[in-house]
């Protein structure tokens, strides 16, 4: 595995793999590596010949009060780890390669992005397609894998790639959990024990949620008894939405492709997590 940090030595790196015939996948990520993210380089080689990691703590997609400064940093060990799984070249750029002063230019996906998060966030999905679509113009990859526990990311990154014309094809990969259904996340290490302990109850509410609206509960009467029983337990609930996959508005009666979202807070821990199921 190559360490690169320069924007012309990995395009310099691209263009050999391309000279050769080689497809290449990308897989970006801020780092602080769990087996959610491997799990998309090890899909992402099986797909491709050459895969770049790229592990950059966007600033711009953090709020002025998020955890930006406190984000896990940890390099070496994530490093040691994409050294390990079939990662060809690891890029760590620094902030001042991704944002020199002169940079002006701003991504914007409203329609997909100014709900559900979007909401309790402001202007993170634009930190987000901005950073994306800068890294994409540097990668140039035939593929690139996102995760679908950020569902509304992949949405955002999706409709920016096609609104865009960005010669890339999106593929997503399944959400990857503990034992006990939390989903993975860097941020899951800020939960106290206590914490710790209740936070699996939100994948078992997507799930006895999921089956009540397939039993034909009303979805709004439902959503909401929802909300009261994971506030009642702690949970400070941002939103518990059913949505259509394809643009997550709020879903219809006629609409058959659905996402169940969910975020909400554990202390200062926000989680996030959804199921995708069909009626
Ligand atoms: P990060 O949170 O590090 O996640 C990087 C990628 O890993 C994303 O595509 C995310 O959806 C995926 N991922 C995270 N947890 C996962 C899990 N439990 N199972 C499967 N995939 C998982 O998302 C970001 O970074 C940033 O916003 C980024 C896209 C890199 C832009 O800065």
């Amino acid at each position: 595995m190559q360490t690169l940090t320069s924007i012309e030595t990995l395009r310099h790196q691209i263009q050999a793999w391309r000279h050769n015939g080689q497809r290449i996948a990308f897989v970006p990520t801020m780092g602080n590596l769990h087996d959610g993210h491997l799990n998309l380089v090890h899909t992402a080689k099986q797909n491709a010949d050459k895969v770049v990691v790229s592990i950059f703590v966007n600033p711009t997609q953090f709020g002025p009060h998020e955890d930006f400064a406190r984000y896990p940093r940890t390099e070496s060990a994530d490093s040691l780890r994409l050294s390990e799984c079939a990662t060809d070249v690891l890029f760590l750029p620094t902030v001042e390669t991704l944002y020199p002063q002169t940079s002006q230019t701003q991504v914007s996906v409203p329609e997909v992005a100014n709900r559900l998060c979007g909401l309790h966030r402001p202007g993170h999905f634009d930190g987000v397609a901005l950073v994306v679509c800068k890294l994409l113009n540097m990668v140039q990859p035939d593929i690139l894998y996102l995760g679908e526990k950020d569902f509304q990311q992949l949405t955002v990154i999706r409709r920016m790639v096609n609104d865009l014309n960005i010669p890339t094809q999106v593929a997503s990969v399944a959400t990857v959990r503990e034992a006990d259904g939390l989903a993975m996340s860097s941020r899951n290490t800020y939960l106290s024990q206590e914490h710790r302990a209740l936070a699996p109850v939100l994948y078992q509410t997507l799930i006895e949620t999921r089956e009540a609206l397939l039993k034909n509960a009303n979805p709004s009467l439902l959503l909401t008894q929802r909300i009261q029983h994971l506030e009642q337990l702690g949970f400070v609930v941002d939103y518990l939405s059913l949505c259509r996959q394809q643009d997550l508005h709020e879903a219809s009666a006629e609409d058959t492709d659905l996402v169940l979202l969910v975020a909400a807070r554990l202390g200062s821990t926000r989680l996030i997590d959804n199921i995708r199921f069909e009626r």
